[in-house]
């Protein structure tokens, strides 16, 4: 789905775009550069695999040559057993060669905007707290809740779009996001 026009942002050098099909096969060359191969043995991946993202969620950056530059995904899950739903961040990637330029922060803004534009009440992460607190996010609200897998609970974040969404929450996530067509299942995320 092409709806580059509804969501392109510009930044010095990049401009932030909704990723399309073809953007694939250059995205996941970048997370293999970027995170390597245990990249696909997260539990995060337990959530997003067999699922497409949250529809308007999969951003990509790319240069004036349409290369890509980042990438961030978000996907739907459930907080507990019948608990409300809310977003699963990740990856969120930037090409090791443009480190530190802004690109990782530009898809972070973005990505947190849309999300709120579209409605979400909650973003949970598991990253570096010390990168994803300026955008807000802390583990102050995720102690109650539980990824599916093994995961460091101080890298277990959380950010609130609506005030209060995560009050009482709690639980082990669930996948909650539409099934993925099988054939493109093993390029999921
Ligand atoms: C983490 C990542 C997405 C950041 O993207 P980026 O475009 O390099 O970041 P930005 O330019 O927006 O921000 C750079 C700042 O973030 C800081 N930063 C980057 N990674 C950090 C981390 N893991 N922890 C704390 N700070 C971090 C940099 O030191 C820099 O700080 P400064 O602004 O004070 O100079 C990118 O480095 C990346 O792809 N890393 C490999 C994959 C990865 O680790 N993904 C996130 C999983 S937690």
């Amino acid at each position: 789905m092409h709806i580059e026009k509804e969501i392109t942002k510009t930044s010095p050098g990049f401009i932030i775009v909704a990723e399309t099909f073809a953007d694939i096969p250059a995205r996941e060359a970048l997370l293999d550069r970027a995170m390597g191969p245990k990249r696909r043995k997260k539990s995060s991946e337990k959530l997003r695999r067999g699922r497409r993202p949250s529809e308007g969620l999969a951003l990509i950056a790319r240069n004036a040559d349409g290369s890509v530059l980042g990438t961030v995904r978000l996907w739907d899950v459930r907080l507990g057993e019948g608990g409300p739903d809310a977003l699963l961040l990740g990856p969120l990637a930037v090409d090791p060669t443009m480190k530190s330029g802004g690109i990782g922060s530009a898809l972070m803004r973005h990505a947190i905007a849309e999300a709120g534009r579209l409605g979400h009440g909650a973003v949970l992460l598991v990253g570096d707290a010390p990168y994803y607190a300026r955008f807000g996010f802390s583990a102050e609200k995720t102690g109650a809740l539980a990824m599916p897998g093994p995961y460091e609970r101080d890298r277990f974040l959380g950010l609130e779009l609506v005030h209060g969404a995560l009050d009482g929450a709690k639980g082990v996530l669930k996948a909650a996001g539409r099934k993925l067509r099988t054939e493109r299942t093993r390029i999921a995320a």
